[in-house]
């Protein structure tokens, strides 16, 4: 059996679905690895460092795509691509299933199968193929270091013969994956941390970082099941926008992190609020193309509101993509190492295991 993968498009994904570092673990599960040439040199990764893994290098997209069992890819194919997989492959990757509908039913109907794993269950036994945590991960942190480096002044506070400077004060909003990570970045970085969240959950995660919880006066737990964020009342963001509005006025740099499962971002931090801090201020909005937590942003600009600058990009992991594709190669192996039967040497697909099930995409 073969896996295969091609380039993306890197002017809009830098990122890669196989490192160097995984193919001698493919090979063990019984798998050869067929990549297009050149495939990672924008990450300073050569076809040779993938030879000498055991990949086979090969000239021809056409020739990748037709010889393998599976693709294995960041984002879906391009149309070009996709009409030449035929029945009984498989594509996997973050196929955007939402936005990629007709593409992905075209497929579906041709009897190719489709694994989205953005889609994974948070259950324990898919935490290594968690994709959302690892990338989120890297994408709090990130975000705390391009905010600072833009950021006007220092950021922890140093006493100098020549006077003092205070410590920068941090906001992060939505304290998740990437919002705990941006919390630990900012406080190693000798930042003062404030964040909130409406799951109550995450005020003990925060405090264990060394931040400061800010609590929404009367909330209520708005957590589900799955430990995802509810959407909020309108009395609840009312009080979140009383609170946050104060707040706001003494924060230098803020994180914006909060996302609602499915649905647009919640728009927390409003033109008024924005209107109202201190000129240098910097936002960094992670959920820019989801909507937005901050009313102003804009995708993939730098937004100048009387001195606040909001910083909004698509995609902040092609800014660490060598790190960023370590881990999502991991997960995809993890996941690969689950769909593929070791005895029989074929991928399976079996539908009553929850991880392949809520993967696949219908
Ligand atoms: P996410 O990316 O969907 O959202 C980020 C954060 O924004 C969340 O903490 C959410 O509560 C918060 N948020 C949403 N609306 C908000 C609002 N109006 N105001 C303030 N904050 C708001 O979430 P993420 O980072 O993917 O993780 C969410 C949950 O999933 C956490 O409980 C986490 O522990 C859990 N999780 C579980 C895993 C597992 O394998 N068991 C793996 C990863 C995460």
């Amino acid at each position: 059996m073969i896996i295969g993968s091609i380039s993306e498009d890197i002017s809009i994904e830098k990122r890669v679905a196989i490192t160097p570092d995984i193919i001698k673990k493919y090979k063990s599960l019984g798998l050869e690895i067929h990549l297009i040439k050149n495939y990672a040199n924008h990450l300073g990764i050569n076809d040779k460092e993938y030879e000498a893994e055991g990949a086979k290098i090969i000239e021809n997209e056409d020739e990748v795509i037709s010889s393998s069992n599976a693709i294995l890819q960041m984002s879906i194919l391009n149309q070009n691509n996709l009409k030449k997989l035929k029945e009984k492959q498989i594509l996997i990757g973050v196929l955007n299933p939402y936005s990629n509908e007709k593409k992905i039913k075209e497929l579906i109907s041709k009897n190719i199968d489709c694994f989205s794993l953005e889609l994974l269950p948070r259950i324990t036994r898919a935490q290594s193929m968690d994709i959302l945590s690892s990338q989120a991960n890297l994408a709090g942190y990130k975000a705390v270091v391009d905010s600072f480096a833009f950021y006007q002044k220092a950021i922890p506070m140093m006493m100098t013969a020549a006077g003092t400077i205070s410590a920068a004060k941090v906001l992060v909003v939505g304290a998740g994956v990437a919002g705990l990570q941006a919390i630990a970045t900012a406080k190693r970085m000798g930042a003062i941390v404030f964040a909130t969240d409406v799951r109550i959950a995450s005020k003990e995660q925060v405090e264990s970082l060394g931040g400061k919880f800010l609590i929404v006066e009367g909330a209520e737990n708005l957590e589900t099941e799955g430990g995802y964020a509810k959407e909020t009342s309108d009395d609840f963001k009312k009080k979140q926008e009383d609170l946050l509005k104060e707040t706001l006025k003494k924060i230098d740099i803020v994180i914006c992190t909060a996302l609602i499962p499915g649905k647009k971002a919640p728009v927390i931090i409003k033109k008024n609020m924005i209107e109202g801090m201190q000129s240098g201020s910097v936002i960094y909005d992670l959920a820019a193309s989801q909507g937005g937590n901050a009313e102003l942003t804009k995708v993939n600009e730098i937004t100048n509101i009387n001195g606040v600058q909001i910083m909004g990009d698509s995609n902040i992991l092609n800014k660490l993509p060598v790190s960023a594709s370590n881990l999502y190669s991991k997960n995809m192996f993890n996941f690969i190492s689950n769909l593929f039967n070791k005895e029989k040497k074929v991928f399976e697909i079996n539908l009553e295991d929850e991880i392949i099930e809520k993967t696949k995409v219908k």
